[in-house]
């Protein structure tokens, strides 16, 4: 069992209306939410001698989530990930979205959800935070009511979306948590072992837009369906990170996704989904600059995403939406 405990983070500028905190604890976990965005800014859990420590990147206070900064531990909406262009066509009709990371729109434009405040209500393991996105907000068609569900059970949060939509808009909701095992505030994250369960990747062009290519990872760097060590990994391979779509092999049922190690410590972090897809990120635009939660900056490959979701530019690209080209590749749209 959790409990669940409520209480003000801070207030929103201008009037803006007051952000809450919801805390869960259970005997292994303790997580906390905002109602700013629906974003986790704390995630606490013992290592192998008991000692606690938080291994998600955030802010102590309100203003940090306020400022410029790279979506730390929010829900991210109506569609995570690029939309090329940031333009696409529904049912006939061009819709055109802000450029927020050029050329490309990213994680739902200028003010996605992770950019406004939700409405909660607390539940006896959880919260659950609501809200309705107008008709034609941020340049999506059609109104879209969506629900965000956070629920803890042991050693187990589990975030349940819905949404609810009153006419065809592309829809792609994802959490942005940063982890570090080591404890968030920890200079990197290549002490971590890394396994994906995932046969084929999505190959990106300059812009992080996938070329269309369903590739398989076997003999690649992606080939991360047995345990890597990411730093050695990194160098083996030279590359600068993980910003990349990996093809789940699991159906629509709930399915593993993804294993990290973190050996000096003995965590674990195991992820599953009803997804396609999981965005591995591994911090690559973190700069060192942001004022972090104890003091902490966030340099460059300090945390790691493994963001649930379907295939990027979806609503642009026929087979990712049907997964015709699922266990083939080089096929270029
Ligand atoms: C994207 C990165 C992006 C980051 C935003 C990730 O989901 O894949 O390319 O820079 O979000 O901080």
């Amino acid at each position: 069992m959790a409990s669940v405990t409520r209480a003000v983070f801070g207030e929103l500028p201008s009037g803006g209306g007051t952000v809450e905190k919801f805390q869960l604890q259970s005997d292994l976990l303790r997580v906390d939410i905002i109602s700013w965005g629906c974003t986790i800014t704390a995630l606490e859990v013992k290592d192998r001698q008991g000692r606690a420590s938080d291994v998600v990147l955030g802010f102590a206070e309100l203003e940090g989530y306020l400022q410029k900064q790279p979506y730390f531990g929010a829900v991210i909406g109506r569609v995570a990930n690029r939309i090329a262009k940031g333009t696409f066509k529904v049912d006939g009709k061009e819709y055109h979205l802000a450029i927020n990371k050029e050329p490309n729109s990213l994680h739902g434009g200028v003010r996605g959800f992770d950019k406004v405040l939700w409405t909660p209500w607390v539940l006896s393991n959880g919260v659950q935070f609501s809200r309705v996105s107008p008709d034609g907000e941020e340049g999506y068609p059609g109104e879209l009511k969506v629900w965000v569900t956070y629920t803890l059970d042991g050693g187990e949060l589990v975030v349940n979306y819905r949404a609810q939509a009153s006419q065809a808009t592309p829809v792609n909701l994802t959490n942005h948590s940063y982890f570090n095992l080591a404890g968030q505030g920890s200079p990197n994250i290549y002490g971590h072992e890394v396994t994906i369960e995932a046969d084929t990747y999505l190959p990106v062009d300059e812009t992080l837009i996938p070329i269309g290519e369903v590739a398989p990872v076997q003999g690649t760097a992606f080939d991360l369906r047995k345990p890597v060590e990411l730093g050695k990994h990194l160098q083996d391979f030279q590359l600068n990170g993980f910003d990349h779509n990996f093809c789940l092999k699991g159906s629509k049922e709930k399915h593993f996704c993804a294993r990290v190690h973190h050996a000096a410590s003995g965590r674990v972090l195991e992820v599953y989904t009803t997804q396609p897809g999981v965005q591995f990120y591994t911090g690559n635009f973190l700069d060192g600059t942001l004022k972090g939660k104890n003091g902490a900056v966030y340099p460059k490959h300090s945390g790691f995403c493994l963001e649930t979701q379907n295939w990027p530019d979806a609503v642009n690209q026929f087979c990712f939406q049907h997964g015709i080209i699922w266990r083939t590749h080089r096929i270029l749209l």
